[in-house]
């Protein structure tokens, strides 16, 4: 409980100019993920189950419910993770998440939320933690993750594909929740007020799967379940990444992935 509250300090700490935030808030883009052997996880159920008390418990509940002591007062509720549904997949709609999954989000952290990256837990403490999340839920003892998305290689960035997405933009009316600017404040974003859901503002560039063509496709395939940002799942691929490409135009800030060097900080802007 103390580390969880030492960990809110230090992220309430973090001084309120953009750059910094954004450099608080988000993992590495790339994480190991080889799983430790069947038995070795069993071994560390243990360690699992005493680590998420200490670590996770003061958001996440102690039974994992979502409803920790430091909740209520968090801008992003943290997950109910008895549900067992998971905003990031690799899966299809409906499907639970890949261990994989589960083990990325708890290294790279949720990106512009509370959730931060936990980069100072060993591998082996994460996957340690993974089956600790998956104990929570039912879903994991009667269901099989379905096979994960295979992304394709996507196509040029120029100003045909980004044209064509404005138009689909439009026409899917993406603006309706997200705004014509991206800003998050569509028509229907009033409706969305006070919700534990908030619409994505993508210029500010906090995305919780990322901001690559790959990241963004994989959102539109598969959606984020749990909240009013469905999937796309009928549009072809060339349609998901001319979206992928607009939606890239409309990012104002990009976020900066590890803490650059010490003699870097004062280039900065
Ligand atoms: C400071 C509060 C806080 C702590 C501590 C915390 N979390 Fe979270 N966590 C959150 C919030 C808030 C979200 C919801 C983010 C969202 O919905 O966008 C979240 C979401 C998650 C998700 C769900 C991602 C998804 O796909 O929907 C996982 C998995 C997770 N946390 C695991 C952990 C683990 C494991 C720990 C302990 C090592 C932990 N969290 C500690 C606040 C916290
Ligand atoms: C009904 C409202 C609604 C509509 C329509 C909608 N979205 Fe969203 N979208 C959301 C919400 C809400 C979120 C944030 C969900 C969360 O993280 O809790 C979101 C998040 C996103 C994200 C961020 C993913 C990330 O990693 O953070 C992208 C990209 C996105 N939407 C693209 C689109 C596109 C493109 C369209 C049109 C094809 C669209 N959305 C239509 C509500 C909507």
């Amino acid at each position: 409980m103390l580390r969880v509250l030492m960990y809110l300090l230090v992220a309430a700490a973090a001084p309120p100019s953009e750059s910094w935030d954004l450099r608080w808030m988000v993992g590495p883009p790339i994480v190991e993920v080889k799983a430790p052997p069947a038995e070795d996880r069993q071994r560390l159920r243990a360690r699992g189950r005493v680590l998420f008390q200490d670590r996770c418990a003061g958001c996440h509940g102690k039974d994992g419910d979502g409803r920790g002591p430091f909740a209520p007062g968090l801008s992003v509720q943290p997950t109910n993770l008895t549900l067992g549904i998971y905003k990031l997949r690799s899966t299809p709609t409906g499907s639970i998440p890949t261990d994989e999954d589960l083990f990325r989000s708890v290294t790279r952290g949720i990106h512009g939320t509370p959730m931060l990256p936990w980069k100072e837990l060993s591998a082996e403490d994460r996957w340690a933690l993974v089956d600790q999340l998956k104990a929570f839920s039912m879903r994991f003892r009667q269901e099989r993750p379905l096979p994960p998305i295979r992304i394709p290689v996507p196509p040029k960035e120029d100003g045909a594909l980004r044209s064509k997405g404005t138009k689909l933009y439009g026409l899917l009316r993406c603006g309706a929740c997200h705004g014509d600017q991206g800003k998050g404040n569509g028509p229907a974003e009033p409706s969305y007020q006070g919700r534990a859901v908030r619409i994505r503002d993508f210029s500010r560039g906090r995305f919780i799967r990322g901001t690559e063509m790959e990241d963004i496709y994989l959102t539109l395939r598969v959606g984020i379940e749990g909240t009013p940002m469905g999937a796309y799942d009928a549009l072809r691929d060339d349609e998901l990444w001319a979206l992928a490409a607009h939606v890239r135009l409309l990012i104002r800030e990009r976020p900066v992935y590890e803490f650059p060097p010490a003699r870097t900080h004062a280039r900065l802007p």
